[in-house]
């Protein structure tokens, strides 16, 4: 991430590996700070009406790395909330000393690693992608991944945890009580204004069912220099324990050996 973003200590920072649900949090996030001034049902209501991709950017691909082509002016909501899939360690300093508040999302890792793979087989249709299931969950375990190793990424914040500043439901919360969550979420953000009928309301907003059948989700894409997304790649099941389904007793044993060996240190994690 290039240096010239500057945290402030209003700044909401959600930080999150790939594939743990950072559309599900970006859109969580954006609906309890906005229910303020808008309808969560006016069809105009920007949830309503583009990704959360749009509304609540990535710094290092949207703002400030090579594919960016947005400006943190373009950000609308006060306070300010951005989206990094940095690890704890790689933040700016700014962020890190400016006690702004940090949301991390992380996620089962095999369910992680099916969602990923899943979307570069199967929504990408990036078939030569890896030689085979096997060989990628081996990667996985050994530390490839994007925004590096997920077993260190997951550490890097969970351990940070116990600091007032920082919240970390994991998709695991979110998916067994989205409204007790999304009640955390405001009191930590000091959103007042949330009701006890708002939470429904926005869990109903931003859940799977709901936020994968809007126009745009289906059928817009994410714009970035020199690259394009499909935003229907970011919905597939929006559930927990699809592994099950998806690896077979040898790659379960081998990812249960990586939890064990590189999680195991971070205490209760699911
Ligand atoms: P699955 O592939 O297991 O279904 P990311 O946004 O970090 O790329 O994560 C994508 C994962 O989050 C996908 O998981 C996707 O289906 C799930 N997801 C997206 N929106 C969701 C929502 N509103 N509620 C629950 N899960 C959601």
């Amino acid at each position: 991430m290039r240096t010239e973003f500057e945290g402030h200590p209003d700044d909401i920072i959600l930080a999150s590996s790939l594939k743990t649900g950072t559309t599900w949090i970006k859109a969580l996030v954006y609906a309890i700070l906005s229910s303020k001034q808008y309808d969560l049902n006016d069809p105009a209501y920007p949830l309503n009406q583009v990704s959360p991709h749009e509304l609540v950017p990535n710094l290092e691909i949207q703002l400030y790395g090579p594919f960016s082509n947005l400006n943190p002016e373009s950000v609308s909501l006060f306070p300010r909330v951005f989206h990094t899939h940095v690890p704890y360690q790689a933040l700016p300093d700014s962020i890190k000393s400016s006690g702004c508040k940090i949301i991390y999302l992380p996620r089962n890792p095999k369910d992680t690693f099916v969602s990923m793979w899943e979307m570069i087989i199967n929504k990408l249709n990036n078939k030569n992608a890896y030689a085979s299931k096997e060989e990628a969950l081996k990667s996985f375990c050994e530390g490839v991944y994007h925004s590096g190793p997920f077993s260190d990424h997951v550490a890097s914040y969970w351990r940070e945890r116990s600091k007032p500043n920082i919240l970390c439901p994991t998709y695991e919360d979110l998916i067994a009580d989205p409204v007790v969550c999304i009640k955390v979420l405001s009191d930590f953000m000091g959103c007042w204004w949330v009701k006890q009928d708002d939470l429904s309301n926005i869990s109903n907003k931003c859940s799977f069912e709901s936020l994968s059948q809007i126009e745009a989700n289906k059928t817009g894409e994410l714009n970035l220099r020199g690259l394009s997304l499909r935003n229907d790649s970011f919905f597939r099941e929006g559930k927990v324990g699809s592994w099950k389904n998806a690896l077979t007793a040898d790659m379960n044993a081998e990812m249960d050996k990586m939890i064990e060996l590189k999680l195991s240190v971070v205490g209760d994690f699911p």
